[in-house]
């Protein structure tokens, strides 16, 4: 999957699939069961450090992750997150950063969570030759400013910001948490494809949280479906083997 076959997919309109993997063994998993695109989200700071929040994560774990992943990954887009404080830096430490991410993992494309004021350092990034798909709507790494996660419903300010996003050159744009309408009308506008989590059923294509799907977050939000009890699986699993010791049932005689 490349950043033309993601723009054809939405002339031909082909849903996107795009799920998020931090480590090998599911980033292959996915990978090999046909996914788009493979996001490693700074959302690990939740579902894999057992952080509060991803205003933590840093540079280095975006690499370390994306390079894992890259690795696993035969024919999935891998796409990784800029973290905290994404694009807000003087344009050229944004370059840096992407361009290290880019160098250090093989990683196809950098999202960006961004607005309209970020234009500029987009249009400098895709200039250099990064793809940049611009996050959009509710942006987790200002969840301290914002207080809680919300749906998103300021129509002006939420179509600013994706057309500055396609106008600087971002091969997309995924919208979180805006509402289900104004999530239609910005696909519909947009040449450039939309991938939702929480943004209804018009959008280009679907990102969903791994760990969320698999019941391994502990959590499911509104916006997914547990698709698997994974996480019950291995609790089962673990149990049967800690009682398989303690009866002297393993290793067999
Ligand atoms: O970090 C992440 O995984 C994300 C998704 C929730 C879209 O940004």
């Amino acid at each position: 999957m490349s950043t033309l076959q993601f723009m054809q997919a939405k002339r031909n309109g082909r849903k996107i699939s795009m799920l998020t993997a931090y480590d090998y063994c599911t980033a292959k998993i996915v990978d090999e069961a046909g996914i788009d695109a493979i996001l490693v989200g700074d959302s690990l700071g939740m579902v894999v450090q057992g952080k509060g929040n991803t205003i933590p994560v840093t540079l280095e774990e975006m690499i370390y992750h994306t390079e894992i992943v890259r690795r696993a990954a035969q024919n999935a887009m891998v796409i990784a997150d800029l973290p905290f404080p994404g694009g807000h830096q003087m344009w050229e430490e944004t370059l840096r950063d992407c361009s290290r991410i880019m160098k250090e993992t093989r990683c196809h494309g950098i999202k960006i969570e961004t607005s309209a004021a970020q234009q500029e350092t987009l249009a400098r990034l895709t200039d250099a030759g990064i793809p940049i798909l611009a996050h959009i709507g509710l942006l987790p790494q200002r969840i301290l400013q914002l207080g809680k996660y919300t749906m998103q419903r300021q129509r002006e300010i939420l179509l600013r910001d994706a057309t500055a996003a396609q106008d600087a050159g971002a091969f997309g744009v995924l919208m979180e948490c805006v509402d289900f309408e104004i999530a239609r009308e910005i696909s519909q506008t947009l040449q450039i494809p939309t991938i939702g989590i929480g943004s209804g059923p018009h959008c280009d294509g679907q990102v969903l949280v791994l760990h969320d799907i698999l019941g391994l977050s502990g959590r499911t939000p509104k916006h997914a479906f547990q698709y698997a009890d994974v996480g019950g699986s291995i609790r089962a699993a673990v149990a049967s083997y800690k009682k398989d010791v303690e009866a002297g049932g393993f290793p067999p005689q």
